[in-house]
């Protein structure tokens, strides 16, 4: 990228987060909420970690990497830029929001997710989901484009069989799957889009859990729409599946 094209960039993503700043009084009110909802879905998960021990370590290693480096506070640093730069996509894709343990679970539950399952989630995060994934028994696999949210977490995740990968989601290895979780809510309609076609390689009858959106295309079949509890409120959780041609 040329340092003209770079600074346009920078003054897109400027513009992009500038639409996100809100007033003061609501900037409290929203403050307090996400700090409730963040108490409770910590006590819900660790009760939920509590009935299996063995992801007891992994879930407070990731918790442990959150309090020393909030996955939270985007900064475009060189290696944000190079990832942007790599995929195509803007600064305000990559903000972040976790899916809480019990929202998780009951998602996967919906989706028939199991002990002989394989869940992929593209734009995994710091793995938390992963550890939902695990606890049903099913193998868990993660993607994400930024290197430092897996490097924070690695060494918690592979003891407890969790399998998390720095890449871009929409070139990711899907051909084993029997789920794909995307928590895509900040992507653009072209990343989605990118996606979808990434997607048409899983096996028919695979099933997709979408946050927020749903997957606009007739060959991905809607079975059922859930609004859950995520760490900045409530959103819709679809359920669908792969029925092509
Ligand atoms: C909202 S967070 C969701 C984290 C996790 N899946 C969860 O629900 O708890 C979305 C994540 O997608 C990642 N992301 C954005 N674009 C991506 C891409 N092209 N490939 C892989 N990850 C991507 C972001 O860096 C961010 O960590």
């Amino acid at each position: 990228m040329t340092p003209s094209l770079d600074s346009e960039a920078r003054k897109r993503d400027q513009e992009d987060l500038e639409g996100f700043e809100l007033p003061f009084f609501q900037k409290l009110v929203v403050l307090l909420w996400a700090l409730l909802v963040s108490i409770l879905a910590r006590l819900t998960d660790l009760v939920l970690v509590l009935g299996r021990p063995r992801l007891l370590r992994p879930y407070l290693g990731i918790w442990l990497a959150e309090r020393l480096r909030s996955p939270y506070r985007a900064r475009r640093t060189f290696e944000v830029v190079r990832a942007l730069r790599s995929t195509g996509q803007r600064f305000r894709e990559l903000i972040y929001g976790e899916t809480p343990l019990m929202t998780a679970l009951w998602a996967f539950r919906r989706a028939g997710l199991g002990a002989d399952s394989r869940l992929v989630d593209l734009g995994a995060g710091r793995g938390r989901v992963l550890i939902a994934a695990r606890w049903l028994g099913a193998e868990a696999v993660g993607v994400e484009l930024l290197a430092s949210h897996v490097e924070s977490v690695a060494k918690w995740l592979v003891p407890a069989g969790i399998t998390l990968e720095q890449g871009d989601a929409a070139r990711a290895e899907l051909s084993g799957a029997t789920h794909v979780f995307t928590n895509w809510l900040a992507l653009t309609p072209e990343t989605k889009a990118k996606l979808v076609e990434r997607f048409r390689t899983c096996a028919p009858g695979t099933r997709f859990i979408t946050v927020a959106h749903p997957i606009e295309a007739e060959d991905f079949v809607l079975r059922s729409r859930h609004r859950m509890l995520f760490t900045w409120g409530f959103e819709f959780v679809w359920i669908h599946e792969y029925r092509p041609g």
